[in-house]
């Protein structure tokens, strides 16, 4: 059974991974950018989407604010709603690297366990994660789309709450050691 359904089986072509890897001369792979709104993840893709260009390697962009405008335009910012955003992300992410690009992700992906279940989709070499170590005041300072500025103002929700101590300390890989003051934490 493969989720509700029944009858469904798994059609492998004969052209598969290592075929295309060969063809492209790449292995594919998922270059996952986890942060803060604000705190460079579109930037940093760009500059690597270019920079692979000029080196002639093939990779792909999956923007968080853009797939929102297409296959995730019914998921708003719940803890819920970004839990299926990732999923999706992460699926398609998967098939991106399954065709041999390198697919760069950037999403604020707040949940460690959502990053995770997308990094279990791979194996664990074709999976590097990314975290925008910027603190929240300068994201809040660049506010390059002033969502700071309206979320300060009551306009939406969604985007301070998740600011939480909590929030950081699941967006801090394991290896970074770093704290947030009890300042930041209380202000937040
Ligand atoms: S998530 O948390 O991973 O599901 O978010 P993501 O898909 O990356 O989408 C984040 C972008 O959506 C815009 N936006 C908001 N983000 C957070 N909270 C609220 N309420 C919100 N409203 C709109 C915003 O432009 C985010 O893009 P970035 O590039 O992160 O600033």
């Amino acid at each position: 059974t493969v989720g509700n359904s029944t009858n469904i089986f798994w059609q492998e072509s004969p052209i598969g991974r290592l075929e295309r890897q060969k063809l492209l001369n790449q292995k594919g792979c998922v270059v996952w950018i986890t942060g803060l709104s604000g705190s460079g993840k579109s930037t940093l893709a760009f500059s690597v989407n270019k920079e692979l260009y000029s080196r002639g390697k093939l990779s792909y962009i999956l923007d968080g604010d853009n797939l929102r405008h297409g296959l995730n335009k019914n998921l708003g910012f719940s803890a819920e709603d970004r839990t299926e955003n990732i999923r999706r992300v992460g699926e398609v992410a998967k098939l991106f690297a399954d065709a041999g690009l390198i697919c760069i992700a950037s999403l604020i992906s707040p949940y460690r366990k959502d990053r995770d279940a997308c990094r279990a989709m791979l194996p664990d070499s074709n999976f590097i994660e990314v975290f925008m170590n910027m603190p929240l005041e300068l994201c809040e300072a660049r506010d390059p789309k002033g969502l700071y500025k309206l979320a300060r103002a009551g306009k939406i929700k969604g985007l301070l709450s998740i600011f939480s101590f909590c929030y950081y300390e699941k967006l801090i890989p394991r290896t970074c050691k770093k704290k947030i003051s009890a300042t930041t934490r209380n202000k937040y």
